[in-house]
This record gives structure tokens, C-alpha cells and sequence, in this order.
């Protein structure tokens, strides 16, 4: 009985992830926000290495990166709460005091990882290399604005 209650609670966190995602502590949404870049930035350069000719490009290893990214790129935008700047952030206070910039970039990567996700689906490499380059522009386009250098 408690494993199907326990269940149940899950499938309703899943159900209300990301929009109603909450953090007890600042330091909470640090950490979930920094283990999500982490995660898609290791695919991401799975992908890099495969488009460079690093590792043998491998059509089907690259799709499945891709669709991690693409459902990783919506998550670490509603981790961005006010205050959160701890610990070892490189958040820039731009984020909150700019948040309509802040917001557009990030709305750009979920776009950019569809296109990404498609190109993937169509068997053309040419096509995942650009779709690929403009994602890294928007990864790129924000760090350069609202993370701060180490
Ligand atoms: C809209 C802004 C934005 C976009 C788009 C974005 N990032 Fe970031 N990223 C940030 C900010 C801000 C931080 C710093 C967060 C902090 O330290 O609190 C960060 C941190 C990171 C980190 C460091 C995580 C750590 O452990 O400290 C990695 C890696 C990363 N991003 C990878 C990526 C990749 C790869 C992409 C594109 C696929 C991307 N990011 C897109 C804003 C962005």
C-alpha cells in the first residue's frame, strides 16, 4: 500500500514538473538548475564529438542525445528563483534584473533542440551539424550575457 501511494505522489510530481517545480531552499534550486546544465552539457558534447569526427559518428547514439537535451532544455528556467545566487553561482544578477532578455534566450532552446531533434530524424549529418551550431549559439548567446566568467 505505501509503495502505491508513494507511486502516486511520483506520477503527480512528474505530472506538475517543470511549471510547478518547488525548492524548500535557494540552495535547492542552485543545485537542481547546475545538475540539469550538467547533464545536457555531457550530451551535448557527445554530439559535438560525434559531428567532429572525435568518435565515430553514430546516427542512432546522436538521436538519443538529442531527445535529452530537447526535454532537458525546458527544466532549469523555473530553478532561476529570486536569491538563488549561493554557493559557488555564476548566475549574474542581470537574470533578475533583466528577466525579460533572460526569459527570450531561454525560450530560444527548446526551439533550437526540436530542430535539433528533427534534423536527427531525417539521416542528414550536414543538417544536424547546422541545427546543432545555432543551438550552441543559444547556449552560447546566454552565457555570454547572464553567466559569469570563473
Ligand atoms: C538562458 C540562459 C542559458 C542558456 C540558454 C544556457 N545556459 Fe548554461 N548556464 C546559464 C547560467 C546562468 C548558468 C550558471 C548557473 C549558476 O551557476 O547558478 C549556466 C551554467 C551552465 C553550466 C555549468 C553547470 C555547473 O555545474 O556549474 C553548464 C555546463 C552549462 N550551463 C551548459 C549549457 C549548455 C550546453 C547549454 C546549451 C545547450 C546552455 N548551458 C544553455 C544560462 C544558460
Amino acid at each position: 500500500m505505501k509503495s502505491i501511494i508513494a507511486a502516486c505522489a511520483c506520477l503527480a510530481c512528474l505530472a506538475s514538473t517543470p511549471a510547478l517545480a518547488q525548492f524548500e531552499r535557494t540552495s535547492d534550486a542552485f543545485e537542481y538548475r547546475t545538475a540539469v546544465f550538467t547533464v545536457m552539457d555531457h550530451h551535448f558534447d557527445r554530439i559535438g564529438d560525434a559531428i567532429k569526427n572525435k568518435v565515430p559518428y553514430d546516427a542512432a547514439s546522436v538521436a538519443s542525445d538529442a531527445a535529452l537535451i530537447q526535454s532537458l532544455s525546458r527544466l532549469p528556467w523555473v530553478a532561476f528563483v529570486p536569491n538563488s545566487r549561493v554557493g559557488d553561482s555564476r548566475a549574474k544578477p542581470e537574470i533578475w534584473t533583466k528577466p525579460d532578455q533572460f526569459k527570450a534566450i531561454a525560450d530560444k532552446l527548446g526551439p533550437a533542440s526540436d530542430k535539433l531533434v528533427d534534423a536527427t530524424k531525417g539521416g542528414d549529418q550536414a543538417a544536424v551539424k547546422a541545427a546543432f551550431v545555432d543551438l550552441a549559439g543559444v547556449c552560447k548567446e546566454c552565457h555570454d550575457k547572464f553567466r559569469a566568467k570563473r
